[in-house]
């Protein structure tokens, strides 16, 4: 199991002290939630922050743009060092399109389905994708609770995806704990994103590594 901290839940006064920790964890990757205020109901950071991090990280960064027109920012995020783009269905009027602009600049290609898009959605692109991220709460904000469907979801999409011989990854996002995680590792996710369980804890690196070995 692939662990990424979702850095939306660190302490952003104290953002380095954050980074230090997660880079001497077991950790896999730093997620980064990027948030417009327009295609989700919040705004997190941008591209000024996001290089910060970058500068202190010692782990690839798993970019997950939750905004508007995200073919716009491929280079900028090529630029960051990225290693995973991850733009959502709902944004991408030719994901084709933008999907091969992430792969011609190096980046591993990520798509994201809101709780509320049924993984036929991707039935046609799944060949095509490194990686797909399934939204286990409403894209926005951090520690919420996790919608029940998406362990059978996370089911139905490995079918997909051994179905049509693709080699897309399984990320999930929202609401990940000892619990769920263990359940979605069941149902075949290869990467769990999370946020308020780890940085909540009293310690943050043992709840990574028991998140690892689901
Ligand atoms: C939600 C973000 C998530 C969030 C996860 O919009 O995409 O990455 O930070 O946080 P938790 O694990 O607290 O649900
Ligand atoms: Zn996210």
């Amino acid at each position: 199991m692939l662990v990424a901290p979702s850095v939306l839940s660190a302490d952003f006064g104290n953002l380095q002290h954050d980074i230090e920790m997660l880079n001497k964890s077991n950790c896999d990757w730093l997620h980064l939630d990027v948030m417009d205020g327009v295609f989700v109901p919040n705004i997190s950071f941008g591209f000024p922050v996001m290089k910060a991090i970058a500068k202190h990280a010692r782990k690839p960064l798993d970019v997950h743009l939750m905004i508007v027109e995200p073919e716009k920012f491929v280079k900028e995020v090529k630029d960051l060092g990225a290693k995973v783009m991850n733009v959502h269905y709902e944004a991408c009027t030719h994901l084709h399109r933008v999907v091969q602009q992430i792969k011609n600049e190096g980046m591993m290609a990520g798509v994201t389905l809101n709780p509320s898009s049924p993984v036929s959605l991707l039935e046609e692109i799944i060949p095509d994708l490194d990686l797909v991220m399934l939204m286990s709460v409403n894209p926005g904000f951090g520690g919420q609770k996790f919608i029940e469907g998406s362990v059978d979801k996370t089911r139905r999409l490995k079918e997909m995806i051994l179905r049509r011989n693709s080699n897309a990854l399984i990320e999930i996002d929202g609401g990940v704990n000892r619990e769920t995680g263990k359940r979605l590792a069941d149902a075949g996710a290869d990467i769990l994103v999370s946020g308020n369980f780890i940085f909540k804890a009293e310690q943050p690196e043992a709840e990574i590594d028991y998140l690892k070995h689901l």
